[in-house]
């Protein structure tokens, strides 16, 4: 009997790891797809995936299903290791079903999401999914609420990260979306509510699965994910290094990875970044990589909003969150798409304990119709709302312009930022020299006999009174003004000196974020 269930396992684990059989194993590797279970085995260490639910089985009896049954039923489920450290995952199989979410499926999902919560590590769901089965009806879209409910319990108290490696279409993109990341592939993953066809109908629009939801649309256009990847192995990989950074969950602190690079190492070269010329644009990318651990910059959403950049970083060892104005791009303004943006990833560090260095170069929001209509006041006051919450070290570098409201958003003093610096180029005031004489001189500019000289006149003495550090250091606002090679040094210094900061925001149910 013993010897006969022995048989009896391994036969059925054989089939589950044969998932929908070789034909279907072909057609995915022919469209440049991994499997689920390769692709576990390229995010896990090696040796250290453990499986569950390994045996379990539809129970759906129409439309023929009683005869359909893999065990496993499209879905690989279990834990693992990433570089030593417990994550839990699952897996979607396309070659079972499409990945359909069947209700024993997504009971499969929600088991490991109840023990990732429990034992306190993150969850990464690898999604490739033609959504709802449709033979299971209204099972199966419980089903998924039953994860969605999950997913939002779970928001900040473990990190979730998702990658879309194939179709995710209906309710199969609303768990990746309530997730803190989200990954998708080039070429091979879609995410839409409805496809093309249904577009076509309701809306008469021609549009291909590409354009409607591909990783470019949803990297550059809808802000739905994060990463672009070139295929699954560089995504699997991607996602390891994201957790490189994280902690297990909100409890614990972000793992230190020593450096050889020394705390004290003052690059001279950043001296000579800000050009003279104060409209003149710079890349900010180039002085975060100067001043951060050698190669530890690691930019998330790096195509969308381009003017802002968010991104995952070292300092002595210790990971930070790294929110930047990017004056190449739009002059580095901040508007809906960049509000929003930052404003997501300042609350992802509040949640997970990592310390919040902002570099400051920003002229202002964007002004116009297009902005006003479509809400950058609610938008941009997100931005505001998520630094003015945030209880984490917060450092903020001013290395150029810190214009108007924009300065009193980018984790000024006043919203409890604890470390404020300022290089000597920086320039803090209520707007430009320009903008500035024209409304406060304009009539005077008007009478005159020379407009352009009194302008000019104006400009300048502006400049001299309000284009420097100075104002905002004589009054505290800034804590130093700092040589640009000494920045490595301060928030290196800054950040072991707030290690144990304390900051509690007023017992609440929850704040009520302008959405
Ligand atoms: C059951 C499904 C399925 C589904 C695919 N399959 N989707 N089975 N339920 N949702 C099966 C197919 O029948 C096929 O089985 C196998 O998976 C592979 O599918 P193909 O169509 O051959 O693959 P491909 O050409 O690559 O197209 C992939 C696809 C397409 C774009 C995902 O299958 C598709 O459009 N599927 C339906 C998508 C959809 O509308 N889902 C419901 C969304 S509504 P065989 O046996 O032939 O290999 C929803 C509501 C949830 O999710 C709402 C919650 C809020």
């Amino acid at each position: 009997m013993k010897e006969r269930n022995r048989a009896e396992a391994r036969t059925r684990l054989e089939r589950a790891r044969l998932g929908g059989g070789e034909e279907r194993i072909e057609r995915q590797h022919s469209q440049g797809k991994l499997t689920a279970r390769e692709r576990l085995s390229v995010l896990l260490d090696e040796g250290s995936f453990h499986e569950m639910d390994a045996l379990v089985e539809h129970r759906c009896r129409d439309f023929g299903m009683e005869d359909r049954h893999v065990p496993g039923d499209g879905v690989i489920t279990g834990w693992g290791e990433v570089n030593g450290r417990r994550i839990f995952v699952f897996s979607q199989d396309f070659t079972v079903e499409g990945g359909s979410l069947s209700a024993t499926n997504a009971a499969k999902v929600c088991k490991v999401m109840d023990m990732a919560l429990k034992a306190g590590a993150p969850v990464v769901g690898l999604n490739d999914s033609g959504g709802a089965r449709i033979q299971e009806g209204v099972a199966s879209l419980g089903g998924y609420a039953d994860i969605f409910l999950r997913n939002t319990l779970a928001s900040g108290v473990v990190p979730q990260i998702s990658a879309i490696l194939g179709p995710c279409a209906g309710g199969a993109v609303y768990s990746p979306a309530i997730t803190d990341f989200v990954f998708m592939v080039e070429g091979t993953s879609y995410m839409f509510v409805t496809g093309p066809s249904v577009v076509k109908t309701v809306t008469h629009e021609e549009v291909t699965q590409e354009d409607l939801g591909g990783a470019l649309t949803h990297n550059s256009k809808s802000g739905v994910a994060h990463f672009m990847c070139k295929n699954d192995r560089t995504c699997l990989e991607e996602i390891r290094t994201l957790l490189s950074y994280l902690p297990a969950n909100n409890l614990e602190t972000p793992p230190y990875v020593p450096t050889d690079d020394p705390v004290d190492r003052a690059d001279a070269e950043l001296r000579a970044v800000i050009p003279d010329e104060r409209e003149k644009p710079y890349d900010m990318r180039e002085v975060l990589r100067r001043v951060v651990d050698q190669d530890s910059l690691f930019e998330v959403a790096a195509h969308g909003a381009m003017n802002i950049i968010t991104a995952f970083a070292r300092l002595g060892g210790q990971p930070v969150g790294i929110v930047a104005n990017q004056p190449a791009v739009l002059a580095g303004c901040l508007d809906i798409a960049a509000s929003t943006k930052a404003a997501r990833f300042v609350r992802f560090l509040d949640c997970f304990n990592l310390p919040i260095v902002t570099f400051v170069d920003v002229p202002g929001f964007l002004p116009g119709t297009d902005q006003e209509w479509n809400g950058i006041i609610r938008h941009g006051a997100k931005l505001l709302y998520a630094y003015c919450e945030a209880t984490v070290p917060k450092l903020t570098v001013i290395t150029r312009k810190a214009y108007g409201g924009a300065y009193d958003v980018m984790s000024s003093k006043h919203i409890r930022s604890d470390l404020n610096f300022a290089w000597p180029s920086a320039e803090i005031a209520v707007m430009g020299a320009k903008g500035a004489v024209e409304i406060i001189f304009r009539r005077e500019i008007a009478a005159s006999e020379d407009p352009v000289a009194c302008a000019a006149t104006r400009t300048e003495e502006y400049e001299e009174l309000f284009a420097n550090p100075f104002i905002a250091a004589e009054r505290g606002y800034v804590d130093a003004v700092i040589e640009e090679p000494e920045t490595r040094a301060r928030l290196i210094e800054g950040l072991r000196l707030l290690a144990g900061k304390r900051d509690h925001n007023p017992a609440k149910k929850h704040g009520n974020i302008p959405l």
